[in-house]
């Protein structure tokens, strides 16, 4: 299963994605959490007390795998073994943090982004492992060959109407690129009438669900002490029924 995690910036995508994993792996997933936002803090959640190198920083294995800027270099380069000595296991779940796609305009990066692209097309291609991708708003690092291997993409958003739009912006965004399944979660769900907001501009088959407003989850987190109850109750049940329309 690979599950990519998307929305406005603070609408709560590292927290969810952290406790999909944490989720999955509980149902005895192997289970690859994937920092995909360029300034993200997935580590964090999911516990991990020392600094993670990007892997768009391994200059040496990028040069092994790629070649060297300003000459020949491969555009699919097998990477399954980076994936492998490049992740950090905790908890039972192995990390792992992207970085940032180079922009075309800060001149040719093209080796980063050709070996970002295939650790991204070795995850959701070569494994059978569980993939949760943490994206940020921005969903660059999904490209047209990648995002075909992405089983669901997971839009998370508030009761608002800049958080909306942008969900739906991505949303054509992963529509164009081929995702196949897009839901959305709405989260941080405060009163009734946030509720009624959220139905009116979903249908029932796009909102896989409504995660209310925790204050624990404010004071706290989700890192030191495993998921708030409330969290880990809703995602195990946002996947039950994920499972029950996947069986109709
Ligand atoms: N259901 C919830 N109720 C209350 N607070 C929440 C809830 N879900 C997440 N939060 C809090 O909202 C804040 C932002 O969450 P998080 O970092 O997961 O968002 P994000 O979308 O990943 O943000 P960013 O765009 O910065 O990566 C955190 O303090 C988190 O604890
Ligand atoms: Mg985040």
């Amino acid at each position: 299963m690979k599950i990519a995690v998307s929305g406005k910036g603070g609408v709560g995508k590292t927290t969810i994605s952290a406790s999909i994993a944490r989720h999955l792996r509980d149902q005895g997933y192997q289970v690859y959490a994937i920092d995909a936002d360029p300034d993200a803090n997935l580590a964090q959640v999911l516990g991990i007390k020392e600094k993670v190198k990007p892997l768009v920083e391994l200059e040496d294995v990028i040069a092994e795998k790629v070649g060297k800027k300003g000459s020949f270099y491969s555009l699919n380069p097998e990477v399954d073994d980076v994936v492998e000595d490049y992740s950090l296991v905790q908890d039972g779940i192995r990390f792992l943090r992207m970085g940032g796609i180079k922009k075309a305009s800060s001149g040719c990066y093209c080796p980063e982004n050709s070996f970002l692209n295939s650790i991204m097309r070795s995850l959701v291609f070569s494994r059978d492992e569980a993939v949760i991708l943490d994206m940020g708003a921005g969903i660059e690092h999904l490209t047209r060959g990648t995002s075909a291997g992405v089983d669901i993409m997971l839009i998370i958003c508030e009761a608002s109407q800049v958080s909306l739009e942008t969900a739906r912006t991505i949303e054509n965004l992963a529509r164009e690129g081929g995702v196949k399944t897009i839901k959305f979660i709405a989260n941080k769900v405060r009163s009734e009438k946030e509720q009624e907001f959220l139905k009116r501009k979903f249908t029932d088959d796009e909102l896989l669900g409504i995660i209310p407003y925790s204050e624990e989850l404010v004071l706290q987190g989700i890192s030191e002490n495993g998921d708030s109850g409330l969290l880990t109750a809703e995602i195990a049940r946002l996947f039950a029924k994920l499972k029950l329309e996947n069986n109709q």
